[in-house]
Order: structure tokens, then sequence, then C-alpha cells
């Protein structure tokens, strides 16, 4: 890498031919500060997986060299020149305990800048509100009553007064943790969210063609993203690669929270060296950081100290020194300036940082009456930063058509099932081996039909019992067969929803990111599920009737039986997916899924008949989708069993309502389906 005549990193051409890009590979080529025995990589990761997709941008090795030289990184980015510049910020919570109302200041009075072309470090230890400043500027933080949370100040862009929630579709946000579907690959990624991010096809492809040369994933442009179970890209990798799903929109301001958090000190190094070729490009940058290294430090240009919410300095990089040598706290030589100051704000007792705020908000305060800009005001204005309380952004009207939303979502989600092969063999193994064995249990069970009177007769003849007793005998027989088909009706629904309940609520935070920046709503993601699960359901479906209808010998119409099954199991999952939309937490959900699953056998009639519990419980039965299953599978089984009374009469099934219970099946499938997408719309605006 060089440097041409502004300072830009430019990508040049080795002399073997390869690019200088920081690949992974190519990592010794980059402009670092490290000796060059320090660049040497870490041991080979030991596997990972890579796939080659047909429906993203090919980047043939002649194509990869031709880009990368004499290029600019984000050559097509900036050009807006925006500044960000915000005063008197404060923001409060109310924690509501049973007697009384507590009020915690996690802001107070807080102001800055964020300029074109340059990255902004909002410095501070672990809780001095870094994150918070960063989600309130980027207009991501909830307030109102509703969420018991009061902001107040102002925000400016480019001067004119906004409010930072109607600008999101000019920010982009990088989050701490980065979450991405494992299973794609930074080209699929990249792609996903251009093709529901980018008004036209045009230039797509040359988009993310130049991302990936320019965040140095072009080597890795085909490797999975991975994640703790999955082996991936790195962790830098990682990061250059969320960071280019947010920046498909070419924003002007770019806003990241902990970006160097987890990677190591060259991964971090990589990183904010992009995001200053960024900035160069024209880009604003805001970013929190915890505990920068010296060579971090030094590619920041603008700091803002916070300390317990509050600022204790804001400015020029080179000046922060000099500022704390005039207050009392010169920094020793050879420490590092961003380590000194941390430091301090933790060890030094709250009086000194409390006297270095006000010191601060003086200076501050002349120096704004000095420039006399009109529209710098009180330092202690009250007005409420967020006045339109349902602004959902500009974002909302660039968002693609529903069907394409869909069309997206579906293609990701059945990637990610046909390459997590684990989870597939799993689900597919333990479906059948438990049909298998209930099959074996109950083996030929449904052979009763044969029993007609002359069998009676046969009977009492060989085995030397009375007619009672061969009645009794046959009702008890009647009573397996239908016991079988309660175990086919609960192995097709529990294996319907385990695999959701175990996915579904860990991939929710890649939905809260997405959803948070406009990529799609609520409805398609949902439906986008369900697309794919409905299929795999019925090929479950019907491998475990297949199985069960040969060996147990069942006599109802195969086809009816089958979408009976399918039903329960649609059903079953939109049960499963309205549980891991409501759970806060994705480990919750192993004590809310039995909650849920386990009454729907007590109350299904199985075990104990409806009319024979308690009165003030019985109303629970009504929600027991399986036992609406179990008297269709009773109804389409024993339609043609002579004395099929004995058993139909003993489950309170009534024949002719045969369709009003596959009507009460669907009419549940629609209950928890919307309830399902209602908690997912609740936690999703409940968050920004
Ligand atoms: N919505 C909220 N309600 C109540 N308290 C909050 C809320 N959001 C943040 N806080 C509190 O405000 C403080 C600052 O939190 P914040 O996450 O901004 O810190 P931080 O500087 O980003 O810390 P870290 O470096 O650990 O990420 C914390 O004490 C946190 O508990
Ligand atoms: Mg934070």
């Amino acid at each position: 890498m060089a440097e041409d005549g502004d300072g830009n990193h430019r990508l040049i051409e080795l002399e073997d031919g390869r690019s200088g890009g920081f690949s992974s590979e190519d990592s010794s080529v980059i402009h670092s500060p490290w000796p060059g025995n320090l660049r040497a990589r870490g041991p080979a990761r030991d596997k990972c997986y890579s796939w080659q997709s047909d429906d993203v941008p090919d980047l043939p090795q002649d194509e990869e060299r031709e880009w990368t030289q004499g290029r600019t990184r984000f050559s097509s980015f900036g050009g807006s020149d925006l500044e960000l510049r915000w005063e008197a910020l404060s923001m409060c919570s109310w924690q509501v305990s049973r007697k009384s109302q507590e009020a915690v200041q996690i802001l107070t009075n807080v102001s800055g800048a964020a300029r074109a072309g340059k990255i902004t470090c909002i410095l501070g230890p672990s809780g001095s509100g870094k994150t918070t400043l960063l989600n309130v500027l980027a207009g991501r933080q909830s307030g109102g009553h509703r969420h018991r949370i009061r902001i107040t100040g102002q925000v400016w862009v480019s001067g004119s007064r906004v409010d930072p929630r109607a600008v999101r579709s000019r920010m982009a946000y990088v989050m701490q943790k980065d979450e991405m579907f494992a299973t794609s690959t930074p080209t699929e990624a990249l792609s996903f969210s251009a093709s529901l991010r980018l008004s036209g096809p045009r230039d797509r492809k040359e988009l993310i063609s130049e991302l990936l040369g320019s965040l140095g994933l072009r080597s890795c442009s085909h490797t999975y993203i991975g994640n703790a179970v999955l082996n991936g890209l790195s962790g830098g990798q990682r990061k250059r690669t969320a960071i280019g799903v947010e920046l498909i929109t070419r924003p002007d301001i770019v806003c990241l929270d902990e970006p160097t958090s987890g990677l190591d000190s060259f991964a971090a190094y990589q990183v904010m060296s992009v995001l200053k070729d960024l900035g160069k490009a024209g880009c604003t940058i805001i970013c929190t950081l915890h505990q920068p290294s010296s060579e971090i430090f030094a590619l920041v240009d603008q700091v803002i100290c916070l300390c317990d919410g509050r600022c204790l300095w804001a400015g020029d990089r080179e000046q922060m020194v000099g500022y704390f040598s005039t207050v009392g706290y010169p920094c020793p030589v050879g420490f590092n300036p961003a380590d000194f100051v941390i430091f301090l704000m933790q060890t030094e007792p709250k009086s000194k940082t409390d006297e270095l705020t006000q010191i601060w908000t003086r200076k501050h305060a002349e120096a704004a009456a000095f420039c006399s800009e009109s529209s710098l005001t009180s330092p202690y204005d009250e007005h409420e930063l967020c006045r339109t309380p349902k602004v959902r952004s500009g974002f909302s009207t660039a968002q693609k058509g529903f069907g394409q939303q869909l069309r997206q979502l579906a293609k990701r989600e059945l990637r990610a099932v046909v390459r997590d092969r684990t989870t597939l063999a799993v689900r597919v193994t333990l479906s059948v081996v438990l049909t298998f064995l209930f099959g074996l249990v109950f083996q030929g069970v449904g052979r009763t039909i044969l029993e007609t009177k002359d069998q009676n007769i046969f009977d009492q003849m060989w085995t030397g019992l009375t007619y009672a007793e061969v009645t009794a005998l046959r009702k008890r027989k009647l009573e397996w067969h239908f016991n079988a088909l309660v175990q086919v009706a609960l192995v097709a629904m529990f294996s319907a929803c385990q695999p959701v309940i175990l996915t579904f609520p860990l991939e929710r935070p890649v939905f809260l990111r997405e959803y948070s920046s406009g990529t799609y709503s609520v409805l398609p993601y949902y439906l986008s599920k369900m697309v794919v699960e409905v299929p795999l359901v019925f090929v479950q479906s019907l491998m475990t009737l297949g199985l069960c209808y040969v060996v147990m010998s069942l006599n109802g119409n195969f086809w009816a039986l089958l979408w009976t099954i399918v039903l329960l199991s649609v059903c079953s999952v939109s049960v499963a997916l309205a549980i891991s939309c409501a759970v806060r937490q994705p480990r919750e959900t192993g004590a809310v899924g039995p909650l849920v699953f386990v009454p729907q056998m007590l109350f299904s009639g199985v075990f104990i008949p409806v009319s024979h519990m308690p009165v003030y419980l019985r109303w629970m039965q009504y929600f027991s989708f399986l036992q609406y299953a179990i008297k269709v599978l009773g109804i389409v089984e024993f339609r043609h069993v002579p004395h099929k009374e004995l058993v139909l009469d003993a489950q309170d099934i009534l024949e002719d309502s045969l369709w009003v219970y596959v009507g009460l099946l669907v009419l549940m499938v629609l209950i928890f389906s919307l309830t399902g997408i209602q908690m997912l719309r609740n936690k999703a605006t409940h968050l920004f």
C-alpha cells in the first residue's frame, strides 16, 4: 500500500503480481507501524467453508488485479460533506420501583461536533455513556413516556436543526456485535443488503466489487462469515464485512459502536485504517472507542471525552494532551494519551472529574459566545430532542416492495437451511429414528379393521374366550390403534417445533439490526420463515407418515392423513415462532417451550377426557391445536373401521364435525402467526 499526494491509501500492484490490498494473506503490505516480524500472521485457521454462488458478481483474478491497480478506496463515497453538531444533549431514564420513581441521568449537557472527512471518537471508560450518545446521534435511541426516557438538546446537520431519526437514511450504524448470517459469504451479505436497499441494479455489482476491494475482503469474498460454532471469517474480516453491509447505501455519516472491540491490535488497526480512508473519501465518521492503542489513536482526528455521561473535553486529538496539562494533568512522556485520559477519568475522585467537567462547560460556553453562532442556545435547553414520536425516518419510503423483500429473504433462509447440513441431518435423523421406533412398537396395530364378526367367532374358537371378552379385547386393540395415531401426531408436533425454537431466537439480533436499518419489514421476514419451513415440514411429515403408514398398517386415506399432519406441523411451527418472538433472551425458549407444548398434550383429551377435568380448566382445551389434529386423524383413520364408535365416542370425537376441526386448526395457525408477527414488531419498535 502506498499513499498518494492527498494522503489517501492507494492499492498498488506488487512485483509478483499479487494485489496490494490488505487481505488476510497480504497483510504484510499494509502501511503499518509494526516492524515486519511482528506482522506475521498467526496459525492458519484449520477449516473454512466457502461457497461459490451464481447470483453474486464473479470476481476472476484478472478483474481483481485490474480493480486494484492505482485505485483509491471508497472512490464513489462522500461528496455531501455533512457536519453533525449537537448541543446540550441530556438523557434521563426513570426506573419505577414499587413505591417511588427514580430518575437516572445517563447523559448530561453533552456538546460536540463531527466533521466531514474526519474520524471523531467518543472516548471513555465502560458505562460512561458512549453507546448511548452514539445511539442518540444516530437516531436509534427511543425516547418518550412509553420508554420512560427523556432526551433533550439539539442536533444540527450542516447547519439545519434536525430530529436525528429523520436523517437515518443518510447514516450508517454499525453495531458493536457483528450480527450476520453465519452461512452467508461477504459477497452474499453485501449483495443481499444491496438488493433490498439500493434503488436500481445499475451500479450494484460495481459497488459490491468496490466495497470488497476497499474493505480488503476480496480474498475471502466466498468464505462463510461463520460464528462460534461454524468456522469462517476472522474477527477483523467479519467486522469489515459488517461495516460493508451498512456502507451499501453510500451513507454520508457513519456511526460505529466499538469497531475495534474483541479484535487483536493488528485487526483493529486494519479496521481503523478502513475508516480513515472512508473519512478521507468525504464521509463523517463517529465511533466509540474503549481502549485504543497508540497506533489506532493516531488515526483519530477529533476526540470527545465522556465521563459519567458528561463531557470532559472535546476537540482536535493533537490538542488533548495540551489541554489536560493546562488543567493540571500532564500526560507523562511516552504514555498513550488515550490510556492516560481514560485512567484519569476512572481513578480521580468524583469531585475532581466534576470540576473538570465544569471547567470544560465554561470554556465551551465562552467559545460559543465568542463565535456568537445563532444556532447555539443555552446549554440547558429543555426542548425534547425527538418531538415526532412516530418518525420512521426517510428509509421507509426507500424500502423495496413486499414481493422483492420476501423473495430475497426466502432465498437467504433456504440457503442457510441447505448449508447448515448438521442441523438438517439431525432433523431428518431424529424424525426417522423416532418414527421407526414408534412404528416398531405399534407394528401392525391397524389390522383391527379385519376383525369383522366372523373374525370374532374365529377368535372365540381359537382363544377359548367368551364373546364379551373378545369384544373387550377388540376395544383395547382399537385404543392401541388410536394411541398409535396420537404418537404420530406427537412426533410431527415436536419435530416441527424443535428446530425453530432452537435456531430462530439466535437469529433475532440479525433481524433487529436489519429491521432497524430499514432493510425490510416484519411481515415478509416472518413469511420468509414460513415459506421455507412449510416445504421442510411437508417432507418431514411425508417421511413420518410414510413409515408409520406401512409399519403400523394404518387404514385411512394416506393423503388426508398427510395433510392433517402437515397442518399440525405448520401450527406447531407458528406456535414455536410466536414463542421465539415473545421471549427476551434465546435461552428463555427452553423454559417457555414446554410451558406451551406440554399443556397441548394434557388438554388433548387423550389421557383424560376434558369432561372429567375441573370446570375452571376446561376452557384451555380450546387452545390445544393438538386435540383438533388428533380428532381429524381419528375420523380419517377410523372412518371405515367396524365398531369405530367404541373409540370415537370415548374420545369425544364427532364425525360430522370434521371440517369444523380442520377450520379450527387453520384458525390456530392464523392466530399464532399474527401473535408472532405482532410480538416481533413490538420487539423491533421497542428497541429503536
Ligand atoms: N435505557 C436505559 N435505561 C437505564 N439506564 C441506561 C439505559 N441505557 C443506558 N443506561 C445506563 O447508562 C450508562 C451508560 O451506558 P452505555 O451503554 O452508554 O455505556 P458505554 O460507555 O457504552 O459502556 P461500554 O464501554 O461498556 O459499552 C450505563 O450505566 C447503563 O446502565
Ligand atoms: Mg458501549
